[in-house]
């Protein structure tokens, strides 16, 4: 009786522990929302005031509404019809691009079906507007070319085989607009420094399980992450030649080189967000033995390149509370 009495409290001493911790938690969010709230409307108000901040940061123009889903495929064209039927159907994509890296454009019927698609599943009223940005080469830099006819300043990066829910896509996307220069995306790297190596600095690239078990990251792979569309022009114009022949070499680590470049401009780390994903199709690259010491050569060779290690590390991450039920 006793004891199971004193299970009882124990139970309700978890509970109450438990709540208090949510009600922290809750706390906390809503004053940096207050908090955030506060700095835009000091933002608005500086600028209607007429005060400039004479800076040298980063000046984008400020972001128009929807964002843009560019999807990088090769190859994959019932991956690629899937892909495009489910973006079509989330509600700020105002346009769908697909990179496309062969000798032959796609065939008539490929781009009918498609078309067709996405009028069928847009829910809006405001369709998608949809085209393949053609390239003849098969090159990894292809996915980062600036494209023409762009509406909006947000990029969603994606690969064809990764399915992101409308939901979480449309949370990333609120969190992309409070931080409109940083990526903000979904699969988390990390550079370690290598303790193991005695002479300089050398960097290790840690992958999903390393970020799982630290918490840490400094980089979101471009496979599923949020940015300005101003660092395509960047990444294609401005960043080092010699980083993009790198990657078409080596073919692989398009997407470090440009979490170096976002970094390089804004000195900031990356924002994740938790989400779940879904793969469709057949198993990626990253299976791939060997893949992980590529990436570890990548990481260390841009530092040589760049002169530093421009990766920052961070801890926080963006979790959408409505669809969490345990925090
Ligand atoms: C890094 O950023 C600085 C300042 O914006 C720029 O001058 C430099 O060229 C960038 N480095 C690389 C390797 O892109």
């Amino acid at each position: 009786m006793r004891v199971h009495h004193r299970n009882r409290s124990l139970v309700k001493w978890i509970r109450q522990v438990l709540t208090n911790i949510g009600s922290l938690k809750t706390k906390l969010l809503l004053s940096f929302c207050m908090l955030f709230a506060l700095s835009l409307i000091v933002g608005r108000a500086g600028s209607f005031m007429g005060w400039h901040r004479h800076s040298t940061e980063l000046k984008f123009p400020s972001s128009r509404g929807g964002y843009t889903v560019l999807i990088n495929t090769w190859r994959r064209n019932s991956v690629l019809k899937q892909s495009v039927a489910h973006y079509a159907s989330c509600s700020s994509v105002d346009a769908i691009r697909v990179v496309w890296s062969e000798n032959n454009p796609p065939s008539e019927s490929l781009k009918a079906y498609l078309r067709k698609s996405v009028r069928s599943k847009a829910k809006s009223n405001h369709k998608p507007d949809f085209r393949f940005d053609l390239n003849e080469q098969d090159n990894l830099n292809n996915r980062f070319k600036p494209i023409e006819g762009l509406r909006t300043d947000a990029i969603f990066s994606i690969d064809d085989d990764v399915v992101v829910p409308c939901s979480t896509l449309e949370f990333a996307f609120s969190v992309w607009q409070s931080a409109p220069y940083s990526m903000v995306g979904f699969v988390p790297r990390m550079h370690w420094v290598d303790t193991k190596s005695a002479d300089a600095i050398r960097y290790k690239y840690g992958g999903w399980w390393s970020v799982w078990w630290m918490g840490t990251y400094s980089m979101v792979l471009s496979k599923a992450a949020f940015f300005h569309q101003k660092y395509l022009e960047m990444y294609t114009y401005h960043m080092p030649a010699s980083i993009q022949e790198y990657v078409s070499r080596e073919r692989n680590c398009e997407d470090i080189a440009m979490s170096f470049l976002v970094a390089n401009a804004t000195g900031a780390p990356p924002v994740w967000v938790k989400g779940k994903l879904f793969e469709i199709g057949s198993s990626g690259i990253s299976s791939l033995k060997g893949h992980s010491q590529r990436r570890n050569e990548c990481l260390n060779d841009f530092v040589s390149l760049y002169g530093y290690m421009p990766l920052v590390a961070s801890n926080f991450n963006a979790v959408n509370v409505q669809y969490e039920w345990f925090w």
